[in-house]
């Protein structure tokens, strides 16, 4: 599909190893309609040809500001104005620098200052380079300025390193891209989510929760920011990055958790329950760790009701934001899952069957069917950014509708 007919991209390739995806990623763009001009920093010459990404996307390719040759057929200025879209990839350490500081030492930077088009980055390096404070301190100024963050992944690097920095694949920088140009029914709207367990503390060192990994609710929020919402995620403790755009708000307990949502719900429009909530909790914390006795086989936890998150938000008077919950049953799902979406007062609720394997809990794939009073639609198994994709559309044609 040609889902990037006549969309002007200028691809301008840093001096990272990751350069060599270039050429497949010209080749995607260029299959769905785009226009690619690549502009090559001195050391981006060292891995990967301008003679292969001048063949790949059919423009001569430009690498000097001093040029006359090249200035007298597209100038710099020219080229800025040219673009729809400044796409750097690989964004190294260095250039990402070079940019946060303003400076102009070579054509791509020049551009990047000259042109007035958005300008989305693909950071590429070694992971300690990507964590040093300099460099977390200059993507954040280019996110203030307001360019587009787009990466890095975590994995293996070149290098032998594991850990953030390695440049997002050729498919995903074109999904970004086509998400970029999308519409986007979620603008001007703001969504608040929960992700993840909870933890109910019974004495200062332990603690009862439970396997959620919060990828499905982070990958909401990841989501609902790429179809425009402002977005608010309050998680309980898990180990994931913070999706780029999102705010997040660490809990730790159902109680705080419980809290928080309550101060930010009245300014929200959705708001999503996908933590995996403790419905108890030990009916008092221990002061001091309790300690084993050789006397007793057995303990007892006396525990209390934690209160029902998404219920509180669903039963709210005022400023009520359209409530959404998640069902994971075992059984008779959609009977369950309509008695929920009735008994908690909710306007839809995401049921997954989670006695299917390689869906639910800590798998990267969902298959979830939504229901709503007069309605239901199910999403077959595919990634959890997919499904979340998904239902974000669902829930802004139900508000829209
Ligand atoms: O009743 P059940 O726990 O199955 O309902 C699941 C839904 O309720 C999820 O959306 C979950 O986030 C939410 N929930 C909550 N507060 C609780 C328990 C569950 O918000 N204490």
């Amino acid at each position: 599909m040609q889902t990037l007919a006549g969309k002007k991209i200028l691809l301008g390739i840093g001096g990272g190893i990751a350069a060599y995806k270039c050429a497949d990623l010209t080749r995607r763009l260029i299959e769905r309609g785009a226009e690619v001009q690549v502009v090559m920093t001195r050391a981006a010459k060292e891995f990967i040809t301008p003679l292969t990404m001048q063949a790949v996307s059919g423009k001569p390719v430009s690498d000097s500001l001093l040029d006359p040759a090249a200035e007298a057929s597209m100038g710099h200025i020219e080229l800025a104005k040219w673009a729809d879209l400044i796409l750097l990839a690989p964004a190294t350490a260095d250039l990402i620098a070079r940019i946060a500081s303003g400076m102009g030492n070579d054509l791509l930077t020049t551009l990047v200052l000259a042109s007035d088009a958005p300008i989305a980055v693909s950071p590429a390096m070694n992971q300690q380079m990507y964590r040093n404070q300099a460099t977390q301190e200059n993507i954040a100024t280019l996110q203030k300025r307001g360019m587009h963050i787009w990466g890095p992944a975590s994995g293996e690097q070149a290098c032998g390193d594991i850990g953030p920095g390695r440049m997002l694949e050729p498919m995903q920088l074109v999904e970004e891209c086509e998400q970029f140009w999308a519409d986007k029914p979620l603008k001007g709207l703001s969504v608040l989510i929960t992700a993840g367990p909870t933890r109910e503390s019974i004495d200062p060192v332990r603690y009862i929760s439970n396997h959620s990994s919060g990828k499905m609710g982070f990958a909401l929020a990841q989501a609902a920011v790429q179809l425009g919402a402002s977005t608010n995620l309050v998680a309980g403790p898990v180990s994931l990055d913070t999706p780029v755009g999102v705010n997040r708000v660490d809990v730790a307990s159902a109680l705080e958790m419980h809290n928080t949502v309550m101060q930010y719900a009245p300014s929200h429009d959705i708001f999503i329950s996908c933590a995996a909530v403790a419905d108890y909790r030990p009916e008092s914390i221990a002061e001091q760790k309790i300690k084993k006795k050789d006397s007793n086989e057995h303990m007892t936890i006396s525990m209390v009701k934690n209160p029902d998150i998404v219920a509180s938000v669903a039963n709210m008077t005022d400023a009520r934001p359209y409530t959404v919950g998640f069902a994971a049953e075992t059984q008779d799902v959609a009977h369950y899952a309509r008695s929920k979406l009735t008994n908690k007062n909710l306007d839809m609720i995401c049921a997954n069957d989670v006695s299917i394997e390689g869906q639910g809990f800590n798998s990267n794939n969902n298959a979830v069917t939504l229901y709503w009073k007069e309605g239901e639609q199910s999403l077959t198994l595919a990634s959890k950014q997919k499904i979340a994709q998904q239902i974000l559309m669902c829930i802004a044609e139900r508000i829209s509708s």
